[in-house]
């Protein structure tokens, strides 16, 4: 099928319906929420959904309701025509692209507030993003009516968000995590690091190779806060480098690590995340990772 693109919820119910009535061989409907400006990380959720699904379903909609005031709601970067290449080549069958108002045409009643797993990192971090993030998905998933979504574990709390979400409120669609992109020398992929100066680039390493130490540290017997203060230490040591938050939480409640249990004895996927700001950008990385196992194994590794 050739890349369709529809900028209205009647348009793109209308395809995926004429899909569906097709009788095709793969029924099922794939879909990968983006706020575009896409890259690597998204062409895999792209692929993945592709190889799974017989319709793939990519939507581009920076969303205005998860961005707070003095955030980079205006200038987050965008090219649709580069974007439009990147989904087709990667599999994509239909792209929406609404607009603000096709999305949000009357003044909202409504609101999505998932407790409890919004507490800490980003929900704590930025008040509001995620109640922002929970309604435009809602919505994207009641337009779209997709039988698995794809979301990468790089927002790994946006995922824990989601899932609770999705099983509160009887969403029927299945939550695909999928591995974080990096670039070859560790950086996560996204779309923010456009705004990173050379320099800040250079210090942002600083992230993923503090966060591949912490399994390696996990097993000399550090406690979680001791944990948490040496990733500190480390990421300090980049001059540039601004911290938001490190913080070591059970994974996916997100609830806390008691503090003097020595992390390698903790039977549980746990989540190192950190959030750090480079100049006027704000990067985040975590690591998702059961430590009683050996070699503190990666969850969802590639
Ligand atoms: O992860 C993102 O790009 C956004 O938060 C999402 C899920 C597309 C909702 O706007």
């Amino acid at each position: 099928m050739n890349l369709k693109i529809v900028r209205t919820i009647v348009e793109l119910r209308q395809e995926i319906a004429d899909y569906r009535l097709s009788k095709p061989v793969n029924p099922s409907v794939g879909f990968v929420p983006t706020m575009g400006f896409l890259h690597e990380g998204h062409a895999s959720l792209i692929r993945q959904s592709s190889a799974s699904n017989g319709l793939t379903v990519l939507s581009i909609f920076v969303n205005p309701t998860q961005f707070g005031p003095g955030e980079d709601l205006d200038k987050y970067p965008r090219d649709e025509q580069r974007d439009l290449r990147i989904a087709a080549d990667s599999g994509a069958d239909l792209v929406f692209m609404p607009s603000v108002q096709e999305m949000y045409p009357n003044r909202r009643l409504t609101t999505v507030t998932v407790s409890e797993v919004t507490d800490r990192l980003c929900g704590a971090s930025r008040p509001g993003h995620f109640d922002g993030v929970a309604l435009v998905v809602a919505k994207l998933l009641n337009i779209v009516q997709p039988d698995r979504a794809y979301f990468g574990l790089k927002d790994a709390q946006q995922i824990a968000v989601i899932a609770s979400m999705v099983q509160d409120l009887n969403i029927p669609v299945e939550i695909v995590p999928c591995p974080i992109v990096r670039e070859p020398d560790g950086l996560a992929l996204s779309s923010r690091n456009v705004y990173l100066e050379p320099e800040e680039r250079k210090q942002a390493l600083i992230l993923s190779q503090s966060l591949s130490q912490a399994a390696e540290w996990i097993h000399e017997g550090l406690t979680s806060s001791q944990l948490v203060q040496r990733l500190k230490d480390e990421i300090n040591r980049s001059p540039l480098a601004d911290i938001d938050y490190v913080d070591i939480l059970k994974y996916p409640d997100l609830g806390p690590i008691e503090a003097d249990k020595q992390l390698s004895e903790v039977d549980n996927r746990v989540l190192i995340a950190v959030a750090v700001r480079f100049g006027k950008t704000r990067l985040i990385d975590n690591r998702l990772l059961n430590p009683a196992e050996v070699g503190a194994q990666l969850c969802f590794a590639k």
